[in-house]
């Protein structure tokens, strides 16, 4: 993953602290929807853990990107993605994940279980390395959803050069923020906010993003809009582990509805979730989660046309159509919540 390491290290020289990997407005967005999903008392132990985070998540979902290549946590560095075999997975002919316990020491899936069980309060381990857990464990659920992160096909798409909005970019880039940045300058536009706004704009620096932080509100209220609406009853469905999982994005799902809500209060706000598993290796089953989103690689991802620019066109509008990134964000967020829940309830 070598050039994987070498872009992320330019753009943390020319852009600090503006990191990648779902970039961290991506990182925050789905941090703040998965904060709308805890139970209070779930909430308080997180506020307890996190005191740095002032009660809101996405304070601390890019974290894991600033400390990645640092001498102490420079190990973590290969917990953001997944490497997935050539032979089984090359989008868009095919896509297959073939993630085994054990088989790499480090690796996003196994991450996941990893700090998972880190943030157990049974794992008896200190209150520092529950809250560092807690932190991992936000960051690297969202990288789960973003596709390109589950795939080796050249180099999770930092190898393949593409055009976005004019600009020479490549394929892992567009999906880490180019695509969210667009989407939240449409949904700019019509407010008195200035529509302007640049990868690496100075107002997308979140590093204290209660106070001069990006402004994707209105982009993360249509997220949340959608999933009061059209995705409402497939909301339970995207905590179930089973390899059987779609993550469609044009059909409702027919799982039945299992998930626990609070009797009291049925309205969206009120609804906690938690986690709906059979069999894993910890409060998450990242192995399930995953093959839906590798198989995104075959089905839209890597369906570009290299000649045309990507942020116009029948590319940028199916996904806009779809709702493929929007449901991305949507689904890694609930399922924040749905293990915080679980682990901490
Ligand atoms: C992490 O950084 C240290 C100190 O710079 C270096 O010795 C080590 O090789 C690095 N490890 C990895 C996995 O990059
Ligand atoms: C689990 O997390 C701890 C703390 O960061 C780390 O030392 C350990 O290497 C991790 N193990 C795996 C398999 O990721
Ligand atoms: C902004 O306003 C225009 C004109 O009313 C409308 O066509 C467009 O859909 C609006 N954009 C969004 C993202 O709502
Ligand atoms: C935004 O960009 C457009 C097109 O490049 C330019 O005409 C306009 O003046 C810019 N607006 C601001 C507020 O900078
Ligand atoms: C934004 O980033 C700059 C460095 O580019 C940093 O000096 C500044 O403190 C950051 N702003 C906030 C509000 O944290
Ligand atoms: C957390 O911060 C983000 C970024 O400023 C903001 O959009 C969101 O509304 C905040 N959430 C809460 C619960 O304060
Ligand atoms: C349920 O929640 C809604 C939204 O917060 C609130 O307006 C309503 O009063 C609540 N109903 C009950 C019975 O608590």
């Amino acid at each position: 993953m070598f050039q994987k390491n070498r872009i992320i290290f330019l753009t943390l020289i020319f852009f600090v602290p503006h990191v990648l990997s779902w970039g961290f407005v991506g990182h925050e967005i789905i941090a703040a929807i998965g904060q709308r999903f805890l139970s209070p008392k779930v909430y308080k132990k997180v506020l307890e853990l996190l005191p740095e985070a002032h009660g809101n998540l996405s304070f601390i979902a890019a974290w894991a990107d600033q400390i990645k290549y640092t001498p102490e946590y420079n190990f973590t560095a290969p917990m953001h993605y997944f490497d997935t075999s050539p032979l089984t997975d090359n989008p868009p002919s095919f896509c297959a994940v073939d993630w085994a316990p054990g088989k790499v020491e480090f690796d996003l899936i196994t991450a996941i279980h990893n700090y998972s069980n880190r943030l157990d309060p049974n794992s008896d381990l200190s209150f520092l390395s529950r809250a560092e857990a807690l932190k991992f464990l936000v960051h690297f659920i969202g990288d789960l959803h973003q596709p390109l992160h589950i795939t080796s096909k050249d180099k999770g798409g930092n190898g393949i050069p593409v055009t976005f909005e004019g600009h020479n970019t490549n394929l892992h880039s567009i999906w880490d923020t180019n695509i969210i940045y667009k989407r939240i300058r449409e949904f700019n536009e019509n407010s008195t906010f200035d529509h302007n706004l640049s990868e690496n704009d100075n107002r997308f620096n979140s590093s204290n993003p209660l106070s001069e932080g990006p402004s994707y509100d209105l982009y993360l209220n249509y997220i949340v809009d959608l999933m009061r609406t059209i995705w409402r009853n497939e909301l339970s469905s995207w905590t179930i582990c089973n390899e059987d999982l779609k993550l469609s994005h044009d059909h409702p799902s027919s799982y039945p509805n299992k998930l626990h809500f609070s009797s009291a209060n049925e309205s969206f706000d009120h609804f906690f979730l938690s986690m709906n598993q059979e069999i894993s290796f910890s409060a998450a089953c990242p192995e399930y989660w995953v093959i839906p989103i590798n198989q995104l690689n075959c089905q839209v991802v890597f369906k570009y046309d290299p000649e045309s620019d990507l942020s116009t066109g029948e590319y940028y509008e199916r996904i806009v159509d779809e709702k493929v990134i929007e449901k991305l964000l949507a689904v890694a967020g609930i399922r924040i919540a749905a293990v915080l829940n679980t682990i901490l309830n």
